[in-house]
């Protein structure tokens, strides 16, 4: 396993096939906030939009379905693996006004200004979050949008408190905050939007709450730890045996059906802004 080369620069996700496959099932999951934002941002025909970090490129998939066929969609990923996914994935649907490159956007160049800048779960990757912003801004035109959805994990609990589920949580955030991840960047993003240089954002938040079960919050944590665990385990912070992965999922249900109780997932945040006509 390739290993940490700072606290900030390490992916602890992944990209094995797995963590593709589960980008894509969160993304079911979690799509329909993502499309109330960008519908309530103002993603529409003809747009021509930028989708930062693409992973899988379920966000691109939902902004190519709204921006349609008069308009595009380019994802972007630092990671080959997710570029190459993400174009079979449009190959095998047939979309024609989608395509994925690989790179970092905010250090790329592009021959055309896009309407609209969007990403979802990527920022709280970047060592800087107002830089990248600061970069991103030069691909969009004057009045165009900047639209992203970002998480705050302190949303995430179980009411009334569910052991195995909060240790689950407390494993993930231990994992990804070591590794450097912003996990409130969702409530950050309006200084950071600011800081930017970009107008206040409008902002709006959606979260997954439920017990009993076809609560789909149970497979969503226990497949984040799958993917997080080889890192988790590096850095000592659960081990295999204590996780029981393949259980885990089934055994946080049971918990919460036991206590009648329920479930919140992270908060999905969502900001959205336009370029300064003068910027
Ligand atoms: C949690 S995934 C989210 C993927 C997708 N946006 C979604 O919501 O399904 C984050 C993705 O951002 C990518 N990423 C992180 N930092 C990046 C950067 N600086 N430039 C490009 N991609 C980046 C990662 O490789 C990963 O595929």
């Amino acid at each position: 396993m390739e290993t940490p080369a700072g606290p900030q620069s390490f992916y602890a996700l992944g990209h094995s096939e797995q963590e593709l496959q589960r980008l894509s099932r969160q993304g079911e999951v979690f799509g329909p906030f993502t499309r109330q934002l960008f519908e309530e941002a103002g993603i529409n025909q003809g747009m021509r939009v930028l989708d930062v970090g693409c992973g899988s490129g379920d966000v691109a998939f939902l902004a190519a379905n709204l921006v349609g066929l008069s308009g595009e969609v380019v994802g972007v990923d630092r990671e080959r693996k997710a570029v190459e996914w993400a174009t079979a994935r449009a190959h095998s649907h047939g979309m024609t006004n989608v395509k994925f490159l690989e790179g970092d956007p905010a250090e790329m160049e592009f021959d055309r200004q896009f309407d609209a800048i969007v990403g979802r779960l990527v920022l709280m990757y970047y060592p800087d979050p107002v830089d990248a912003i600061r970069k991103l801004m030069r691909h969009v035109r004057p009045e165009g949008l900047i639209v992203f959805q970002e998480l705050d994990m302190a949303n995430a609990r179980s009411w009334p408190v569910a052991p195995l589920f909060e240790r689950s949580l407390t494993w993930m955030k231990q994992t990804l905050t070591a590794t450097g991840a912003r996990l409130q960047l969702g409530l950050e993003l309006y200084p950071v939007f600011l800081a930017a240089g970009l107008p206040g954002p409008l902002m709006r938040m959606d979260a997954l709450i439920g017990g009993g079960p076809q609560c789909a919050a149970f497979e969503v944590v226990a497949e984040v730890i799958r993917s997080l665990l080889p890192v988790m385990e590096k850095l000592k912070i659960a081990s295999a045996a204590e996780v029981g992965i393949s259980t885990l999922a089934q055994r946080m249900r049971d918990e919460v059906i036991a206590l009648k109780g329920v479930v919140l997932s992270a908060g999905f945040v969502g900001a959205w802004s336009r370029k300064r006509d003068s910027d």
